[in-house]
């Protein structure tokens, strides 16, 4: 994992097995498809998979398929993390910073986020599906974190909670990171002399068109303008 010192702490201090829920799903090959894992019927299982370094799906087919049935496509993940790790790094945050997290999901970086911008800082999270988000706010607030999750469109930022000092986006974009991500007073600093970075992942269908590829982005911003760099890497979001 590639995490400085600063993340590396706040990785140990925040469990993620606070934030993953009992219920997770596992891609078996058998069935070609994913198979869900439940705490309370196989709790050995859904330990080595919650603390491998992979991500955990949370949700599959955007919440229609049940226990049970086999999941065809993942919605929602807990990242991998040592791509959390990278992604946290590369953001460079600060304590004081205000901080956008784009793609709730589990609530675990939302929570890293906010150990590390401190009592001085603030993080702010949507997530576009409702269920996951209210998910989110449970184990936030079970874990002692105060962070709004909102449930919205991430794509138009949230300029309600402007400006940030960094976005994060763990929710996949399809081409380009969205303008509205990096436009002045619509989600960030209107400091125009301001050095912003924003994390964020894109993927792109497989053959089978289920199994995905996702590449991080990271921009940095300066004066309006942004260059983006990317790096392949496995990861799941929602489209
Ligand atoms: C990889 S998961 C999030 C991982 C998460 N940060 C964590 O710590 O567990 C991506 C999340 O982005 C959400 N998402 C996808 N598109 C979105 C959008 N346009 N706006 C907000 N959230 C979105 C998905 O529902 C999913 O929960």
């Amino acid at each position: 994992m590639v995490a400085n010192s600063e993340w590396r702490q706040a990785l140990c201090d925040v469990p993620r097995e606070l934030f993953i829920p009992e219920l997770i799903w596992v891609e078996d090959e058998q069935v070609d498809g994913y198979v869900a894992v439940c705490r309370s019927e196989n709790p050995r299982r859904w330990g080595e998979l919650v603390a491998a370094d992979d991500a955990v799906v949370t949700q599959v087919d955007d919440g229609r398929t049940v226990p049970g049935s086999v999941g065809r496509s993942p919605s929602s993940a807990g990242s991998k993390p040592s791509i959390v790790a990278d992604m946290l790094s590369a953001l460079d945050v600060h304590p004081g910073h205000a901080v956008l997290e784009i793609g709730t999901g589990t609530g675990w970086n939302a929570a890293l986020l906010s150990e590390r911008v401190g009592e001085t800082g603030r993080v702010v999270s949507v997530e576009i599906d409702a269920n996951l988000a209210v998910a989110a706010r449970t184990a936030l607030h079970r874990a002692d974190y105060q962070v709004p999750v909102i449930t919205v469109d991430g794509v138009a930022g949230y300029p309600p909670g402007a400006p940030y000092d960094r976005i994060l986006s763990t929710a996949a974009v399809r081409h380009d990171v969205p303008g509205a991500w990096v436009t002045p007073n619509a989600a960030r600093r209107a400091d125009r002399n301001a050095l912003g970075n924003l994390v964020s992942q894109r993927h792109s269908a497989t053959a089978a068109g289920r199994r995905r590829q996702h590449r991080d982005r990271l921009v940095r911003w300066k004066s309006g303008i942004h260059e983006a760099a990317d790096a392949t890497r496995p990861q799941l979001g929602k489209q």
